[in-house]
């Protein structure tokens, strides 16, 4: 609830604000299970809607939908609002501005973003590589960047990944080494995540962040409900969905220091499941993110059953915090409350790990920045009820708010447009239409090649025809006129007209072209 331009979340002894100008500062709500952290979550994320702050959060079980409908004032409620001191006739029941988002298309408006975008490092986590396959597949986003290629949806990385295979010799050089086998790994893996659903979520057109920015005409923000029910159960899917909507709010908004409120706040729900699994690096990264999304105007509240479920690093940042009950049944939760409890500052009241194991639904433990940016004394606090719905709105009025949304239509129909699938199928089209042509022209030239060698040998027979025909011709007229000189002719013109005629019989052309000669001269 907004009073006087603060966020009241609850009262106990003092009342517990989030002051807007440290709401970028981030956030935690903990808590085992049942114990109040989504209806904590939903306190705050009105106050940011009055206050003009477009939130994004991720609903996993949908009970966050009830956001578009005006709660109701029953008699536990009442008694919630007498609790804290405040009078239940003037505690203004209503329905905030909501807009349904959903990757599936089917409890939202679609949210989708192109493989390009996502980059390596993400999908390399989302398949579940190994070092050297995620180093294959960063070769193929190069050469697709290189070359100006996009990568929109999976089918674009799979012919991508196929390219590089092809072309792995021309590409060593200059990109390293790109093994068969890795290759291979990484489509096996795309198609294993396209039957986990993974194609839906790659695609066009591709979510607008500034459409997760916007205020209503009364100037409240918009409370943009991711629901994630289905997507959820594919948790690393999900857990990668929600680094690549940290990772892209950063590299896309602008820097612009400490504002007087957030531009935006983003609540992440089962955020124990960002980190579980993730590499080092990946860690390391989402640390550096969350450290600068800051200064990006931007507020990151993680939800979680345990403060221990997020790295330390990332702990550190989370100066607002709302801790409800934890259980402390085995040795390892015993040792968990002592170190959520030292994560405070103890107020003299009560004992911070006491009041840890007995508060009641509903109750927290809190602690907020105060204008210096120093985090308050532990409150031990009962929290507001919501003004909206709690709990699910039916699937008919889910989808009347989605039909009446303005930005109904927007994202609703897939689009394929040239990318790089395209343009290799095209290039792969190509090139095997000129390989086709050169087997052809090769093909032509050996016909062209053997019918000139056959005429060629044909010619040849034939001159050798002629010259026998000539040769007999010549050999007939010698031999009438030798009748004719027989009692003339010396014994030596006798012998070389035998040898004559044996050797022009028996040998070939170029000693009959000789003799030919030598013999006119006989003649
Ligand atoms: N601030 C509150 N005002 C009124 N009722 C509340 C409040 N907090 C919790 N409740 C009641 O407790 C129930 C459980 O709370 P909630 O769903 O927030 O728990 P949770 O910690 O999110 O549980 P889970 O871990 O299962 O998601 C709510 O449905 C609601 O009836
Ligand atoms: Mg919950």
């Amino acid at each position: 609830m907004l009073t006087d331009n603060r966020l009241l979340i609850g009262k106990g002894e003092t009342e517990a604000y989030i002051l807007p100008e440290m709401a970028n500062r981030h956030g935690l709500i903990a808590g085992a299970t049942g114990t109040g952290k989504t209806i904590t979550l939903k306190v705050m994320a009105e106050s940011f809607s009055d206050l003009g702050v477009p939130v994004f959060l991720a609903d996993v079980k949908g009970d966050l939908s009830g956001c578009c409908k005006s709660g109701e004032m029953t008699d536990k409620i009442a008694k919630r609002l007498e609790g804290i001191g405040l009078d239940p006739a003037s505690f203004a029941m209503r329905r905030y501005p909501v807009r349904f988002w959903d990757v599936y298309g089917e409890g939202g408006h679609p949210v989708r973003t192109t493989v390009s975008e996502m980059g390596a490092e993400l999908l390399a986590r989302l398949l579940n590589l190994s070092d050297v396959q995620s180093g294959v597949l960063s070769i193929a986003f190069r050469v697709a960047d290189d070359n100006g290629w996009l990568l929109t949806d999976l089918k674009d990385l799979r012919a991508m990944v196929a390219y590089i295979t092809e072309h792995a010799a021309e590409l060593l050089q200059e990109y390293g080494n790109i093994s068969k086998q890795s290759a291979g790994a990484i489509q096996r893996a795309l198609l294993q995540l396209e039957d986990a659903g993974g194609s839906r979520f790659f695609g066009e057109p591709a979510i607008e962040l500034s459409d997760w920015m916007q205020t209503d005409e009364d100037g409240r923000g918009y409370i943009n409900v991711f629901h994630c029910a289905k997507l959820y159960q594919s948790p690393l899917l999900y857990s990668t969905f929600m680094l690549w909507l940290l990772a892209e709010l950063f590299e896309e908004l602008p820097e612009v220091g400490d504002l007087d409120k957030p531009k935006l706040v983003f609540f992440f729900d089962e955020a124990h499941l960002l980190f579980s699994d993730a590499s080092k690096a990946l860690k390391s990264k989402v640390e550096q993110v969350v450290k600068l999304i800051r200064s990006k105007g931007v507020g990151v509240y993680f939800i979680s059953q345990q403060p221990s479920d997020l790295p330390d690093p990332v702990l550190a940042q989370l100066s607002n915090r709302v801790q409800h009950a934890l259980r402390a049944y085995t040795p390892a939760e015993q040792k968990a409350i002592k170190t959520a409890a030292a994560t405070f500052r103890p107020n003299p009241a009560f004992r911070t790990e006491d009041a840890l194991t007995e508060l009641g639904t509903g109750e927290a433990l809190v602690s907020f920045l105060d204008a210096k940016g120093r985090p308050s004394i532990v409150e031990r606090c009962t929290i507001l009820p919501p003004q909206s719905m709690m709990g699910m709105i039916d699937d008919e009025r889910r989808k009347s708010e989605i039909m009446a949304d303005t930005l109904y239509g927007k994202y609703d129909d897939a689009v394929d447009n040239e990318s790089a699938y395209e343009i290799l199928t095209g290039k792969a089209k190509a090139e095997a239409q000129e390989k086709e042509e050169a087997a052809a022209r090769e093909a032509e030239e050996k016909e062209r090649a053997r019918q000139e060698k056959e005429e060629a040998k044909e010619r040849e027979r034939q001159e050798k025809e002629d010259r026998r025909t000539q040769a007999q011709k010549e050999k007939d007229a010698l031999r009438e006129k030798a009748k004719r000189k027989t009692k003339t002719t010396s014994p030596f013109a006798k012998a070389a007209s035998s040898a004559a005629s044996s050797v022009g019989r028996e040998v070939g052309k170029s000693l009959y072209r000789g003799l030919l000669g030598t013999l006119k001269k006989f003649i």
